[in-house]
């Protein structure tokens, strides 16, 4: 339980304090940097601080779902798909850098209640609802970045290759659970998880 609660204190911490170390080169440094409008790099960086607390979030749902979990097979499968969502944090964080805009102030906010969700969903539930929980978090992240390929500006190339990017790694997220032996969650909870998205989204677009 100790143990456990370092990990967690640790990797919060680093997640909203440390620079994140991406183990992958960033998608968006060979593309070309068109220039933006004022109200393009707002709207890019509005979008990209959606996807960072995402990937915020992201990082607390592994680690929460990973201390949760029964089986050493899948707590590694998840510190590996965690380990790509750092990729995903440092990319995202250093989009919003170079968009001249800022990351959420409710990033701690953020985290805990992902933090809880995912311990929850693998404590109460066991490791194949966790995987359905991860399923299910995927497929609506990857629904959601899609989306963001109909927002974003289209000569805001570099923001477009990270999320193209991301889109990829979380398909491959989704599909590693599957595989791994993931149920499929009742309609109330996905959609519970889609209205808890949908808040985050919403606050987060300006906060
Ligand atoms: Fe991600
Ligand atoms: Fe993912």
């Amino acid at each position: 339980m100790m143990n456990a609660l370092i990990l967690a204190t640790d990797s919060a911490l680093r997640t909203l304090f440390a620079e994140p170390r991406a183990s992958r080169s960033n998608p968006a440094a060979n593309v070309a940097d068109l220039a933006l409008s004022d109200a393009e790099r707002r709207q890019s960086g509005a979008l990209m601080r959606i996807n960072h607390v995402g990937e915020v979030c992201a990082q607390a749902l592994y680690t929460g779902q990973a201390l949760a979990c029964q089986s050493p097979t899948l707590r590694a499968q998840l510190a590996q798909a965690s380990r790509e969502e750092t990729d995903h944090l440092a990319w995202t964080q250093q989009r919003l850098q170079d968009l001249n805009d800022r990351p959420s102030w409710l990033n701690p906010l953020w985290y805990a209640g992902a933090f809880a969700i995912g311990f929850a969903a693998g404590k109460l539930g066991g490791d194949k609802v966790s995987l359905g929980f991860v399923v299910e978090t995927e497929r609506q992240v990857e629904a959601h970045l899609q989306s963001h390929m109909d927002l974003l500006p289209s000569s805001d190339l570099a923001s477009r290759a990270i999320v193209s990017a991301m889109k990829a790694d979380e398909i491959a997220h989704a599909q590693m659970a599957q595989q791994a032996g993931a149920v499929e969650l009742p309609a109330p909870v996905k959609a519970f998880m889609q209205a808890a998205a949908k808040v985050m989204t919403t606050v987060a677009h300006r906060v």
